[in-house]
């Protein structure tokens, strides 16, 4: 490997596992990086003996931390498991997932819980946290104490494999989870009852109009003041209402209805692609978007093509989410400093997880990319689905990948990888685990 070299340094640092050199950070200071112990250890002149990337001409960026995916697993393993899903978020320089709980069956009791922590440990390359899931019958107590990252995302309206909660239901939960001090992770969607046999009905059965009814209803349901986050708002009429953190994702940014014939289930998500002027509003808020998730839900090929109302909603994205926002920040549309708090700092900041970054003691994630965009394939993403809605886009891969001051992926191949589960603040117990 060309970018490796091996040197005897007079200043040791013990822990050293493994030195970038010549990054150029954020501030446009070019300094080498010194990795130890899973975190940086030194920032400035080379401390210590490891192998070397040299990062002259590479972009360099805190990893990110994907707040929203569904890695799937169990029965529907052949849409996405831990394994191809933690592999495609590493290699889109992701490595951190928070996991949502509606699996099949979903996560509403500890023993569930722990099995989706155990199958994460086992088979994840990447970091991982896993939420509890909303219901009437989820003792939330219990799944905090579990070790619950966060509570949801609770499905205001029903999405696929969730049911809706009742307004009185979700009224007692969000005081439960203020009072065990927990993030309040909603869904909010309104869905009326007409057959959306289409792109353009299925924007109008799940309306923008909807998801501003529910953002403002879960407000006022919200009586004890439990922090909220939004996931996946999809309007800016619904982000300008949002007294909470506000998560976007990459389909909604960059896809509207129109980019898909009228009648493809391949563009069918929940909430609905918008049409294009709204699409252009909500980029227009890109300030206030605190988050960027990508809602990674993968469907098999067979699975999408059905006829429309048959076919399931959601679209792989975990690969592509920081590729595609990369590609914008090269043709100038959106800053890079804009991009690192949305998809690492921010997310890191809101579970309470340590921030990958160029700071000693910080988590030593990053992911390396070259300055070079390329259209996006299926072929050459690694979730198990097959497919992606962004065939075509620009987007700039990671040619390396580091986790816990180790490289986990570079040019293709995976290397061993050492995963963190991170709990949630109230975890207490031990037993469900190995
Ligand atoms: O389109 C969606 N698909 N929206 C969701 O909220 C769930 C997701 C899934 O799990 O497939
Ligand atoms: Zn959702």
């Amino acid at each position: 490997m060309p970018l490796w070299l091996r040197e005897k340094e007079t200043t040791m640092d013990t822990r050293a596992t493994l030195i970038l050199c010549n990054v150029t950070l954020p501030t446009g200071r070019v300094a080498d990086i010194t990795l130890g112990d899973g975190k940086v250890t030194h920032v400035g002149a080379v401390r210590g003996m490891a192998d070397r990337i040299d990062c002259s001409g590479l972009l360099v960026l805190p990893a990110a931390v994907d707040i929203h995916v569904h890695m799937r697993g169990g029965s529907q393993s052949a849409k996405e498991d831990w394994k191809s899903g933690s592999m495609s978020a590493l290699a889109g320089g992701v490595t951190t997932v928070v996991d949502q709980p509606n699996t099949l069956p979903p996560v509403t009791n500890p023993s569930r819980f722990g099995d989706r922590v155990s199958d994460a440990l086992n088979n994840s390359l990447c970091n991982f946290a896993v939420n509890s899931s909303v219901t009437p019958d989820t003792h939330l107590p219990s799944m905090w104490e579990a070790g619950a990252m966060a509570f949801g995302e609770t499905f205001f309206a029903p999405s696929s494999y969730g049911d809706g909660i009742s307004d009185a239901a979700l009224s007692l939960a969000l005081k439960d989870i203020q009072s065990l001090g927990g993030l309040a992770t909603i869904h909010a969607e309104t869905v009326s009852d007409l057959t959306d046999t289409d792109l353009v009905l299925h924007d109008q059965v799940r309306s923008p109009v909807g998801e501003l009814q529910a953002v403002k209803a879960v407000q006022r349901l919200n009586t004890t003041g439990c922090r909220v986050h939004f996931c996946h708002l999809s309007t800016k009429r619904s982000i300008d209402a949002a007294a909470g953190s506000v998560e976007v994702t990459p389909h909604h940014l960059f896809l509207s209805l129109e980019d898909f014939e009228k009648n493809n289930p391949f563009g069918k998500v929940n909430p609905p692609l918008r049409t294009e002027k709204e699409r252009k509003h909500l980029l227009g808020k890109w300030d206030r978007i605190d988050i960027i998730a990508s809602d990674h839900a993968p469907h098999t090929l067979n699975d999408k093509a059905q006829e429309f109302s048959r076919a399931p909603s959601g679209i792989p994205g975990v690969e592509t989410l920081l590729p595609l926002l990369l590609a914008w920040v090269m043709n100038g549309k959106i800053s890079l400093h804009s991009v690192i708090q949305k998809t690492s700092r921010v997310p890191a900041e809101l579970l309470g997880i340590p921030p990958a970054g160029f700071k000693a003691g910080d988590r030593a994630d990053f992911a390396l990319f070259p300055k070079v965009p390329c259209p996006v394939t299926a072929e050459m993403l690694h979730s198990r689905c097959g497919w992606t809605p962004f065939e075509g886009h620009m987007a700039v891969f990671p040619t390396t990948v580091i986790m816990g001051g180790r490289v986990v992926y570079q040019d293709g191949e995976f290397f061993k990888s050492e995963p963190r589960w991170f709990s949630g603040k109230g975890y207490r117990r031990h037993h469900y685990y190995p």
